[in-house]
């Protein structure tokens, strides 16, 4: 069912409302950038419908301080990771395999504090496509039998990649250009590139395994207000003006992955972008950042094909399909 902006449920009342508290007992998870800000509100929400949870983070001694009593160490295990490196994600993959054999939902919720000037990760890519997509997609690529193996009728595997209302800025860089090889570096739009990419990742996985059980989603979380506003544990709106103005608490801008990642609705389903509890209709609105509606350039099968044949080749994978 459709929210308004103004009204859209917290995470935690997205759980309830969908009946799944404790419904996914015995099935496992894995969320990346779990350990600050948003990824604190997803491990609180989807650990309510009993998930276990697997936590990739850089720094785990920082992780159990920052989720506070989101952490539950009998039902989360964290695995080392640097998204910046595609190396640490094939280490991490291999840690996250000896621990289960299935795993039902992969939440994509890293995402890099950047540098304005370029930067390239030592595998050689722009610091943002790298760690915000690459390391995603070779992740996803390694976890992809046990996505497919935990598949059952009743709760079919999802991946769910958290995008931005800032995909809305700039599509891909063309073939050659990923890393801005051929231009001066703009952050705003290697952000924007990455956020597309995400967005493709979801639609193109939905294109080659949604028939085979395994589906996905973007999600556009909106505007986040920090400091005192982050991790309020799941409880509804604040009375504060950014508020009513677009931004969010991290719970409530939490909200349209746990939907994604657990609503019924979305059963069996994937290819879509959702923002704002919705499923975002296209339209340009680059000024309308809290719209519900997701750019013109999102959907595009030709570029998302790009994407993924041109990732397999920097990953150094071949297709499986
Ligand atoms: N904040 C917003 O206003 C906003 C709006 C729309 C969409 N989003 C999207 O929502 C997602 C989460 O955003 P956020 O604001 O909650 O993010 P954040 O506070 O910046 O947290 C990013 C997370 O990623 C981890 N991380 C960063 N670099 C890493 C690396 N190299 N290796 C491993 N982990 C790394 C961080 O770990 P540590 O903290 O432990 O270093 C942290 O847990 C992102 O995908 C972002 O694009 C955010």
């Amino acid at each position: 069912m459709p929210h308004s902006v103004r009204h859209e449920p917290t995470p935690l009342e997205i759980v309830k409302d969908n009946n799944m508290e404790g419904k996914l007992l015995g099935k496992w998870a894995v969320i990346t950038g779990s350990s600050s800000a948003t990824g604190i509100e997803i491990v609180r929400a989807l650990a309510a419908t009993g998930l276990r949870l697997i936590l990739p983070v850089p720094n785990q001694a920082k992780a159990i301080v920052t989720l506070g009593d989101a952490y539950n160490p009998n039902r989360m295990e964290f695995v080392t990771i640097d998204h910046a490196s595609l190396d640490s994600v094939r280490e991490a993959a291999k840690h996250i395999i000896s621990k289960t054999e299935r795993i039902c939902l992969l939440v994509c919720n890293e995402a890099v504090t950047p540098s304005p000037d370029l930067q390239l990760t030592q595998d050689g890519f722009e610091m943002q496509f790298a760690t915000n997509h690459l390391s995603h997609f070779l992740l996803f690529q390694l976890l992809k039998p046990e996505l497919l193996a935990a598949s059952r009728p009743r709760f079919q595997s999802r991946v769910i990649m958290v995008a931005c209302q800032e995909h809305r800025r700039h599509g891909l860089n063309e073939r050659g250009n990923y890393n801005f090889e051929k231009g001066e570096y703009d952050i705003a739009i290697a952000y924007a590139q990455s956020k597309t990419a995400n967005i493709y990742m979801a639609n193109e996985i939905e294109r080659r395994y949604g028939t085979r059980g395994l589906h996905a989603l973007s999600t556009n979380s909106g505007r986040i207000i920090s400091g005192e506003f982050q991790q309020d544990g799941g409880q509804s709106l604040h009375p504060n003006p950014q508020l009513e103005t677009g931004g969010k608490s991290c719970a409530q801008g939490t909200s349209t992955t746990i939907w994604g990642a657990i609503g019924r609705e979305w059963e069996g389903k994937g290819g879509k972008n959702l923002s704002h509890c919705t499923d975002a209709l296209s339209g340009d609105s680059e000024e309308d950042m809290p719209s519900t509606t997701c750019a013109e350039h999102t959907n595009n099968p030709a570029e998302e094909a790009r994407l993924w044949e041109d990732s397999l080749d920097m990953i150094g994978l071949l297709d499986d399909q």
